[in-house]
């Protein structure tokens, strides 16, 4: 069962000790993001965020660039820490968390794809995916066992002793998602993982991802500033704007009921018809052999 996240009044301030102090008393006070960077000169990237994510959902973060997306899903993980507000993954505030239940959670419970994979390029496909258990202390003969499974399920067999460079960027980010899965991680998370690729892998990818997750249990986090992309893959879709979340919901509940402006401006490009397909499809259980992956 992938986890549950839930997300109390989180705050992040980017600034001295001392302005995140004034800055909090002043979001209380109800000041905007450009308000407070204009008092103070602190920047508040996530601003009285709550919400849940529920187990298994594949969740997008949608919005433009500075909106505070990574600085969201980094707090996922603590490589940011809240300047307030609790972060409940399965029921347990992470923000408690000491060293040794930090890297205990890193290790096993959540994997994180950015938007440059950051492969060693010195090591083989198989060498990279093997990495996260590798620091786990897993020996090498299960290790290689996982890492071929992982290898297999993003269509990448026969491709394991080959270096990233000798692979295209579709196939690196491929590597990516596979070395993000070994581990087995209850909560995945994604960075707009897919902005750099051209349409056409672009879009075997969310299939791929789509049928990952009807593959197995497990809660994604997924982040783009598309939404075509968002509404594509999202069970439900967070729109965010000046670090503050604008409308949660399905993508129906964007087409019928935008909560303002904003957000009626922000979905009148998407194209409705292709998204009911792709979720329709993916409902069918999309066919995951429809790669583009020349095999050797
Ligand atoms: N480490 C940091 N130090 C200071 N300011 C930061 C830091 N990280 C992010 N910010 C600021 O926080 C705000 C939100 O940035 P963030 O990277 O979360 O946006 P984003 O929505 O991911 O944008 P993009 O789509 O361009 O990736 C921006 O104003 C940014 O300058
Ligand atoms: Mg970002």
């Amino acid at each position: 069962m992938g986890y549950s996240v839930k997300v109390e009044n989180l705050s992040v301030v980017f600034g001295t000790d001392e302005q995140k102090k004034e800055a909090l008393k002043l979001i209380e006070e109800g000041h905007s993001q450009a308000e407070i960077k204009d008092m103070i000169g602190a920047t508040v990237a996530n601003k009285e965020i709550s919400f849940e994510i529920n187990e298994n959902e594949l969740f997008v973060i949608v919005g433009l660039s500075g909106s505070g997306k990574s600085t969201f899903i980094r707090t996922l993980n603590l490589l940011n820490i809240p300047t307030a507000g609790k972060i409940i993954v399965d029921g347990k505030d992470i923000t408690t968390f000491n060293k040794e239940e930090l890297r205990a959670y890193r290790r096993n419970d959540v994997s994180m794809i950015f938007q440059h994979f950051g492969l060693f390029s010195h090591r083989s496909v198989i060498a990279n995916v093997e990495y996260p258990l590798e620091i786990q202390g897993i020996e090498k003969k299960k290790r290689h066992e996982k890492a071929m499974e992982a290898i297999e399920r993003v269509g990448l067999a026969g491709w394991e002793d080959y270096l990233p460079k000798e692979l295209s960027g579709g196939m690196r980010q491929r590597v990516g998602l596979a070395r993000a899965l070994t581990n087995d991680p209850k909560l995945m998370l994604m960075d707009e993982p897919y902005s750099a690729l051209d349409p056409l892998i672009r879009r075997d990818m969310q299939n791929e991802l789509l049928a990952l997750e009807d593959d197995i249990e497990r809660t994604i986090v997924f982040i783009t500033h598309d939404m075509n992309e968002a509404f594509r893959m999202g069970d439900r879709i967070a729109l965010m704007k000046d670090g503050e979340v604008v409308q949660i919901g399905t993508p129906d509940v964007f087409f019928d009921s935008p909560a303002n402006d904003y957000v009626r401006d922000f979905i009148a490009d998407v194209d409705k018809s292709r998204i009911l397909k792709v979720r329709k499809c993916h409902e069918k259980g999309f066919p995951w052999t429809d790669h583009r992956v020349d095999r050797p």
